[in-house]
């Protein structure tokens, strides 16, 4: 396994650390839309960590989705993918279903949901990151998707109602939040009740302490904020959902995994169900590596596109 010994280490304020995930994804968009400044912006950003090295890996990014689904979209909404999984073929989205896509990049997701829910459904996608969104909208404009919105927010406060979507899903973004119990509390918000989550992830065997995971990668790269299996769960169960799934998929290298996270929100569910839970924050696991090493995303030469 490579390590990332090289890596710049940082006691960052919360605040940092997402402006730094903010600054990455703008770079992983502005590569795809033609405005990167160098040559390695095109492997800046995505969501790759200093483990891989191999650039065909499949487990990372448009390899995850099958050839029919990659020729319907528009080729920046394939190439602009950075995610860990396939959400959309996991959440068994129906017609008429509202969807929500927590750190919806370059659209990826949202497109293949909206077409899976058809004209009498919804997608929504949100993110922080201006330049995400521009590339995703005009994504949206090009394969000609009129049933998709595009939010600008953070999804540690989402802006939507409460129980207005019946599905929310996420491609390697909870990972990337510095306060993942309010990501959770306001999935569980905004879900109706019966709704349902279909999310991939990185998660982190249960023995690694959030010291551990830091060693392994970089925040920015998907490694160092991943929740470990047990974490994960604690931190569903805290905000009443239930019938609850974390299942690996696929190894990214030193035990973390590629994973699918499935849950639902019971019929009776109200705001009262929301507990406190204490889940790792990057200033509890003390230096930590933002950066990946080599000044890349995956450090060490890997392409993630
Ligand atoms: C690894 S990329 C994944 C993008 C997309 N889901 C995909 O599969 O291609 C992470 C995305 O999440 C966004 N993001 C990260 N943290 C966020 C936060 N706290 N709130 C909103 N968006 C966030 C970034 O701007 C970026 O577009």
């Amino acid at each position: 396994m490579t390590t990332t010994n090289a890596t710049p280490t940082t006691t960052s304020s919360p605040e940092a650390i997402t402006d730094e995930v903010r600054a990455r994804y703008a770079d992983a968009a502005l590569a795809v839309l033609g405005r990167g400044d160098t040559q390695a912006d095109a492997s800046v950003g995505c969501c790759s960590p200093s483990v891989m090295t191999d650039p065909a890996d499949p487990a990372w990014g448009q390899l995850l989705y099958d050839a029919t689904d990659r020729a319907a979209l528009p080729d920046a909404a394939v190439l602009a993918s950075l995610g860990c999984g396939n959400p959309t073929a996991v959440a068994e989205l129906r017609p008429g279903e509202v969807v929500l896509d927590l750190g919806s990049g370059g659209g990826i997701d949202v497109l293949l949901s909206a077409s899976r829910v058809g004209p009498t459904g919804f997608a929504y996608g949100l993110d922080m990151t201006d330049e995400m969104l521009e590339l995703a909208r005009r994504n949206v404009a090009e394969a000609g998707a009129t049933n998709v919105e595009f939010r600008k927010g953070r999804i540690e406060s989402i802006p939507l109602g409460d129980a207005s979507v019946d599905v929310v899903i996420s491609n390697c973004v909870i990972n990337l939040s510095t306060d993942k119990a309010a990501v959770l509390g306001e999935i569980a918000r905004v879900l109706r009740p019966g709704g349902r989550i279909g999310i991939s992830d990185v998660v982190a065997d249960d023995a690694l302490s959030p010291d551990d995971r830091a060693e392994r990668g970089s925040f920015v790269g998907c490694i160092a904020g991943a929740l470990s299996f047990a974490e994960y769960r604690a931190g569903l169960e805290a905000v009443g959902l239930g019938e609850i799934s974390i299942t690996p998929t696929h190894s990214v290298g030193g035990g973390l995994h590629g994973a699918i996270v499935k849950a639902t929100k019971p019929v009776n569910w109200t705001l009262a169900d929301i507990r406190p839970v204490d889940l790792p924050k990057p200033s509890s696991s003390g230096l930590l590596p933002l950066l990946a090493g080599g000044g890349g995303c995956c450090g060490d030469g890997c392409g993630c596109s």
